[in-house]
Parts: C-alpha cells; sequence; structure tokens
C-alpha cells in the first residue's frame, strides 16, 4: 500500500429511493476507515456522493410525478443528512449531476471515441432494465438476467448504440489481476472475476438513444445518445480527484487506495471500471473490496417484503455510536451478516453496557469517593499489572494489524477482550475493599491501571464512535476529539492528579420490554418474525419444546483455542482448559477428563458459550463452557472443521 496518502471511496448512491442500512454501512466502514488512517497521521481523501443518471432514477421520478433532477434534488438530501447524523467526515461529496463531473466524463467520451477506442454499431441483443446491463443470449441464464442478485426476464433489443472496445483488454486485465493479488479483495472476490473473465469478453455499449432514456450525459459527439449510467458513474472517482481539472490534486490522491463495494457491483467494478482506465492511461486503484450484504434476520432485504431497515429511525432508538459500532462488530468483511434488533441489543448490553459502560461508572465512582475525584499514582507493577498492560498494548498492535487487512470485527473482538480483562482485574483486586480497608497505595495503582487501560480503548474505539468516545475520554480529563495516536501506546500517559467527572452513563443498558409497542420499522421485523415463528410452531414435533430465534441469539457462541489443559486435583472428570478467545485468554472447567487426556487437547480449535456468567466448579474458577456432543465414556467435544481464527462467533 502507498503509505503516502489515502484515497477510500465509497459507491456513489441511486437517488431513486432512500438509503437503507446497506449504504449505511459502506459509508460508515469508510468513515472508520478514513478516520484511523487521519488519525496516524496519513493524508486522506474520503469521498462519497450520489449516482443521480439513468433509467431507476428515471422511472422513479416519473411515478412521483417530477422531473428526473427534482428527484435527484429531493433524495440526495436524504443521504446528506443520514450521513451527518451518523458523524461522517466525508472530505467531498460528488453528484453526478454536477458539472465539475459531467466536463470530465465527456472529455473522457471524446478523447475515447477520437482514438477509435469507442466506435459505432448495430446493436441487436438482450436486455435487463434492473441491472441496465446488455447481454448476449449466451450470456443469459436460462433466458433470464444472469446477474446472481438478478434473475429477472429481460427485453429484447434492436438499436443503432456506442461501445467501448472493452474485449481488446481482456488478456491484459487477467494478467493484471493474478498478478496484483490485492487488486480484488476478498481473494473468493477476486476468483469470481477472473471466473467471469473465461468467457469471451464483449465490447461494452455506453450509449442509450435519448429516444428511449433521456435522463444522462450527452455523448459530447452525438446529440441523438446519452451516456450509460454506469460509464458516467465509475468517473466519479477521478472526476472528484481533479481528472483533467486540477493536476496537482490528481496526482496526489490518484490512485484510490481503496474502492469499497456491495458484491452486487463486482464486475462492473473489476472488469468495466479497469479496461475503462487501461483505455485513458490511467493507474488502477490499489485495492476493490467487496463487503457481503445486510440480512434481515436471515432474508434478503427488500421493499417487497417490508423488512428494509431504515438506519434513521434505527439510530434514533438507539443511537448513532451505538449503531456504528455494532455494523462494524457484527460483519465479517466480506462475508454476510444478519441484522436483527436482539442482536443489536444483545451485543450493546453485553459489549457496552455491561463490560465498557460498567467499568467506566465503576472507575469513576471508585476516584470519586476514594482519590477526591483526582487520577490517582500508581506505586507498584505486579504481575497482574504487567498482564493488563500487555493486553492492552497487544490489542493496538492487533488492531492496527486489522484496520490493515480489512478485519475490523476482529480488532473489536480484541479491544472488547482488553475491557473483559480490565473488569477481571477489578474483581481480582477487589478496589471497594481495598478502599474500605485504607489501602491507598495499592488501591492507586489498581485505579490508574484501569484508567489507562480505558485511556487506550478510548483512542482504538475513536473512529468507530467518535462521539462517545470523546465523552469517556471527557470523563478521563483528556482531550475529546481526535486522540494522539502516537502516544497511545506509551503507558503511562495518563497524568496523576488529573480531574476525572462523570457527566452521565456512557451507555445505559437497554432493557427489553416483552410486550412493548415497538415503532416502525422495529414493529415490521417483529411482526415478521413472529408470523415466521407462528408457522414453525405448527410445524413442531409435539413434545418437543422449541424456542424462538431470538432465545437462540442470547446465547453467545465462539470459536477458543486450546492452550493447556491440566487435571483438577481431586476430580476424576474435571479437566482445568486454558483457552484463547481471540486476544483474550480464559480458564475453563470442563467435564471431559474420561473422554481426553490432557495432552491431547493443546491446538484443538472448540466451541465455548462465551457469554455464560463465571462460575467456581470444585473451587476452581470456569469462565464459560465447552460444547460436546454425547455423555458417559461416548462424549466427543464439538471442533472447528477448517481455518478460523479463535474468537470467531458462531451460529
Ligand atoms: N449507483 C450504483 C453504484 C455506482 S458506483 C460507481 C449502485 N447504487 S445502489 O444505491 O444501488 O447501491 C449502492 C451500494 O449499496 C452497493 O454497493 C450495494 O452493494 C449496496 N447494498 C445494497 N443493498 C445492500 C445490503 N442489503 N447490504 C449491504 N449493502 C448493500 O449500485
Amino acid at each position: 500500500m502507498d503509505n503516502s496518502k489515502f484515497y477510500i471511496t465509497t459507491p456513489i448512491y441511486y437517488v431513486n429511493d432512500q438509503p437503507h442500512i446497506g449504504h449505511a454501512y459502506t459509508t460508515i466502514l469508510a468513515d472508520v476507515l478514513a478516520c484511523y488512517h487521519r488519525l496516524i497521521g496519513k493524508p486522506t481523501l474520503f469521498l462519497t456522493g450520489t449516482d443521480e443518471h439513468g433509467q431507476k432514477v428515471a422511472q422513479a421520478a416519473s411515478k412521483n410525478g417530477i422531473t428526473p433532477q427534482q428527484q435527484a434534488d429531493m433524495t440526495v438530501v436524504r443521504f446528506q443528512d443520514l450521513w451527518k447524523k451518523l458523524e461522517i467526515s466525508n472530505d467531498d461529496f460528488i453528484r453526478t449531476t454536477e458539472s465539475r463531473h459531467k466536463e470530465v466524463v465527456q472529455k473522457i467520451l471524446q478523447d475515447l471515441f477520437d482514438r477509435d477506442e469507442i466506435y459505432k454499431a448495430e446493436y441487436d441483443g438482450w436486455y435487463c432494465v434492473t441491472c441496465e446491463r446488455f447481454y448476449t443470449e449466451k450470456d443469459l441464464d436460462d433466458g433470464k438476467c444472469p446477474e446472481p442478485e438478478c434473475g429477472r426476464e429481460v427485453d429484447r433489443i434492436r438499436e443503432s448504440n456506442y461501445f467501448f472496445r472493452m474485449s481488446k483488454y481482456q488478456e491484459w486485465l487477467i494478467d493484471y489481476i493474478n498478478n496484483n493479488p490485492k487488486f480484488i479483495q476478498p481473494d473468493y472476490r477476486r476468483n469470481e472475476t477472473l471466473g467471469f473473465l473465461r468467457k469471451e469478453l464483449t465490447d461494452l455499449c455506453i450509449s442509450r438513444p435519448k429516444s428511449r432514456l433521456d435522463w444522462g450525459i450527452d455523448l459530447p459527439f452525438d446529440d441523438d445518445f446519452v451516456t450509460y449510467v454506469w460509464f458516467d458513474a465509475l468517473v466519479n472517482y477521478i472526476s472528484a480527484a481533479g481528472y483533467l481539472s486540477d493536476d496537482e490534486k490528481f496526482k496526489k490522491w490518484w490512485p484510490a487506495s481503496y474502492h469499497l463495494i456491495g458484491k452486487d457491483i463486482l464486475t462492473t467494478h473489476t472488469v468495466y471500471w479497469p479496461t475503462m482506465l487501461k483505455a485513458m492511461g490511467l493507474d488502477m486503484p490499489e485495492t476493490i473490496f467487496a463487503h457481503g450484504w445486510w440480512l434481515v434476520g436471515r432474508n434478503k432485504m427488500s421493499k417487497s417484503s417490508g423488512n428494509v431497515v431504515n438506519p434513521m429511525e434505527f439510530i434514533d432508538q438507539y443511537g448513532v455510536d451505538q449503531f456504528r459500532y455494532f455494523l462494524m462488530a457484527e460483519m465479517t468483511l466480506g462475508q454476510d451478516a444478519s441484522f436483527t434488533e436482539d442482536a443489536f441489543i444483545r451485543r450493546y448490553n453485553a459489549e457496552l453496557a455491561n463490560d465498557l459502560g460498567n467499568m467506566l461508572s465503576r472507575l469513576m465512582k471508585m476516584i470519586d469517593t476514594h482519590c477526591d475525584g483526582r487520577i490517582p499514582a500508581s506505586s507498584t507493577e505486579g504481575e497482574d499489572e504487567v498482564q493488563l498492560k500487555n493486553v492492552a498494548i497487544d490489542a493496538i498492535a492487533k488492531m492496527v494489524d486489522c484496520v490493515e487487512n480489512m478485519r475490523i470485527d476482529q480488532g473489536l473482538v480484541a479491544l472488547a477482550g482488553v475491557v473483559r480483562e480490565v473488569n477481571r482485574y477489578f474483581e481480582k483486586k477487589q478496589p471497594w475493599t481495598l478502599g474500605k480497608e485504607g489501602k491507598y497505595e495499592e488501591l492507586g495503582t489498581v485505579l490508574y491501571y484501569a484508567a489507562e487501560v480505558l485511556r487506550i480503548i478510548s483512542g482504538m474505539l475513536y473512529p468507530v464512535m467518535p462521539a462517545k468516545m470523546s465523552e469517556l475520554r471527557l470523563a478521563l480529563g483528556l482531550k475529546a476529539g481526535d486522540p494522539d495516536y502516537k502516544n497511545l501506546k506509551n503507558w503511562g500517559e495518563t497524568v496523576v492528579g488529573t480531574k476525572v467527572d462523570l457527566k452521565e452513563t456512557l451507555f445505559p443498558r437497554i432493557n427489553v420490554k416483552k410486550d412493548s409497542n415497538k415503532g416502525g420499522n422495529q414493529q415490521k421485523l417483529q411482526n415478521k418474525t413472529q408470523k415466521q415463528s407462528s408457522k414453525t410452531k405448527k410445524d413442531a414435533a409435539e413434545g418437543i419444546a422449541q424456542i424462538e430465534y431470538t432465545d437462540f441469539t442470547k446465547v453467545e457462541l465462539r470459536t477458543a483455542k486450546i492452550i493447556e489443559a491440566k487435571k483438577v486435583e481431586g476430580a476424576d472428570k474435571l479437566l482445568r482448559l486454558q483457552v484463547e478467545l481471540g486476544e483474550e485468554k480464559r480458564q475453563l472447567v470442563a467435564g471431559i477428563a474420561l473422554n481426553y487426556k490432557p495432552e491431547e487437547l493443546p491446538g484443538k480449535m472448540i466451541v465455548v458459550v462465551a457469554n455464560l456468567k463465571p462460575a467456581k466448579i470444585r473451587g476452581v474458577e470456569s469462565n464459560g463452557m465447552i460444547l460436546a456432543a454425547g455423555s458417559g465414556n461416548l462424549l466427543r467435544l464439538v471442533t472447528i472443521d477448517g481455518e478460523l481464527p479463535s474468537g470467531t462467533v458462531v451460529r
């Protein structure tokens, strides 16, 4: 990766409808990445915007009885308002109807036409209105649109059009993709594009006759045509960066570090766009990263199912930063993820309200009661302090690595592990007892170490939850915004004597009232779940107790790697296991000693119930429970088939 600057883009969103959670997700992800890079001191350009031409927008306008420009002007505000509310820090917002964009598209078209990269021909083939793409007979899938997410009816079309000589770049593109493994990420998306390129590439139709669609950028060399919306839209990534208008700016920012996209727009970005850039003589973006889709529960989100999640409604109910955190933590980049209100509440209550929020409240209260509201000095550093410090510092490195490798969810697992570690440290040291007993030196150490860990956490989580982490920082007497990343891993930056002050609970717990009357979107989602579950109830075999899906989601199952196993003294059936859950280390007690010898276990990747309350079994603390099948002599551990990091959520 070019280390001198960071240029990140989101797709530009169609203005045919209001923004949904999928749009919000990509924009928040880009924002988080932009923020991390700004904090480490890289000059950063973060671009988003709207795609305002084409058939979809024209059709929405005609349905609403307004002009396409009015449709765009009305809808763009919804995106801009949402980005403001979501604390999105984009440096630029491009609309494809702006003259700064249209002029560049026309200059590119004219240049390609002059160099015979674009030619006119008669077209006779198939057209998908939804995808706005042409297909040959061979391309079709059972006579329908071949796009994996589409599959709709196609229309036969015969007309004159202009074509870009995309096919001549096929071999070059295959070589480029093979020689630059970072160009398309994740790897399986690269393979998907290479699979697509196994078929002979056709030239790309880049015009639409005005007789059929007149909402677009005029072709500079033929007034009877407008530009195909994708040829126009993709150019936004360079028109906004100064191509053909501001050479210095363009030289500074291009090529982009990341184009973030959803998996459904892979071909346009990894086949059309690189060949267009090649024909223009420009460098390729460093990485095109395709993320998965948000499903609602297990279903595809769609207007017809009435399950589209409106981010505005959700953040009004639950808060902006909480929403940002959930989206970043819940989706493993590349794969689909499921959005449910219950999953949100469960994660929020566990990781933010219980672990982080409570820790902060307890710390503040102790400092207030025993240290006159000022950070106390620490005295001696024992084994527990060294362990806590190391876990926190390691998590910084882990998060940085995860940001660079697009594993933000895993970085957040590491940080959540640090927060749990500091809670355990508190439990072990019992500062409230130290206070009561007047052991102020020891108490000072415990409180100082906890405050230091929270300083690090507030910095590392700042890009994900800027407002909440600013509150946390203010509570600790630190500067609210922009944590200084250079000092983040310098242990001891918290200044003794600093006044602390928590205005109100950072993450109040969400209490779910069973029959509460939920509004709007959530009600619809809820209704859907209820409908589905009553059907399941009918299908249920008599005598088998069934639970709701929401009951299941209360159990946090995670992968864990066994590091060490030892017998528990005086208990024949019990083994004491040390396991690794992401960054976190835990001790578990398991009744498997009759089935496994301690030496067989290290290295095994097992599944544990991670959110079970700690318990003492034969005097030994157990933090969670392992999953195993069978009983007595016939008992085997549930293990993971294949490579997965420890700490991964199991569903
Ligand atoms: N205008 C084009 C992009 C042009 S970029 C030069 C477009 N717009 S869109 O508004 O339809 O979609 C924008 C993005 O939203 C796409 O990346 C798409 O993958 C994403 N999503 C749409 N539904 C989604 C989910 N359910 N989940 C996650 N992202 C999804 O395509």
